[in-house]
């Protein structure tokens, strides 16, 4: 059966220091029980975490990754550089890397692929912002996005990956998608799985909700059958209230 997971997304906030104490305190937290439990930090902290981190409960993970193997990209972090580090996992496509840096879902494709090619779990983020809601046009946006990014894989590389639905309304805005409006979509997108990959694929994949989550709404989430997990921005960087989240299952 599918995972459980929370995620945490550190985003750009925490300088090297705080980001040890913080990934230090969450290993002390965590219990290894039945959730796997991943942080995901900016690309310098990996390999300092890597170093105070339990790694059979706990494990890594990086905000991004390069769309090109290695070279001239100035400023660039590849999939590859990223494995060295120890990390397990790489965020992919998050609605602020589409938004603010121009990443389409051709660009993330190649981006997967460099991931799997690496033995780095992609967690494949998704979601429409307020207006494609608003309109109606949530669902189709959401298909599209998982279509283009994640469906011309193997089903062998597709078992590798993990989904996040992130309403992009929901992002640090305080304002969290209803448990309903949640697995609305998961429902959706498992049923998309299965109509390419088949029910089996569909019953393994795991798909994290996304966008304002906190420990005093995630047990209502984390209840609804098509909803696995969470990834998680504003309440990853204090410790007891990520833990609070991942306590919640
Ligand atoms: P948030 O961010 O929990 O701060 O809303 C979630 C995310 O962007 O992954």
């Amino acid at each position: 059966m599918r995972k459980k997971i929370v995620a945490g997304n550190w985003k750009m906030n925490k300088n090297l220091q705080d980001g040890i104490e913080l990934a230090k305190q969450v290993n002390q937290q965590v219990l290894g029980n039945n959730v796997t439990v991943i942080l995901c930090t900016p690309f310098i902290h990996l390999s300092e975490v890597s170093k105070v981190i339990s790694k059979d409960s706990l494990f890594l993970g990086a905000e991004n990754c390069a769309s090109e193997a290695s070279g001239a990209y100035t400023g660039e972090v590849s999939a590859e550089m990223i494995k060295s580090t120890g990390a397990t996992h790489v965020i992919i496509g998050h609605s602020e890397r589409r938004a603010y840096y121009n990443e389409d879902n051709k660009t993330l494709n190649k981006k997967v692929k460099l991931a799997l090619e690496n033995e780095l779990t992609p967690i494949f983020c998704c979601g429409e912002v307020l207006a494609e809601r608003e309109s109606g046009k949530h669902i189709s946006v959401v298909k599209q996005q998982i279509e283009e990014g994640i469906f011309d894989l193997s089903p062998e590389q597709f078992s590798k990956v993990v989904i996040a639905y992130e309403p992009v309304w929901a992002i640090g805005t305080g304002v969290v998608a209803s448990p309903e409006q949640a697995q609305e979509m998961h429902k959706v997108i498992r049923h998309l799985i299965t109509e390419k990959y088949g029910k089996d694929a569909a019953g393994n994949t795991s798909i994290l909700y996304g966008g304002s989550c906190k420990p005093s709404n995630a047990k209502e989430l984390f209840d609804k059958p098509d909803v696995d997990g969470g990834l998680i921005g504003g309440a990853s960087l204090n410790a007891d209230d990520f833990m609070g989240i991942v306590n919640a299952f």
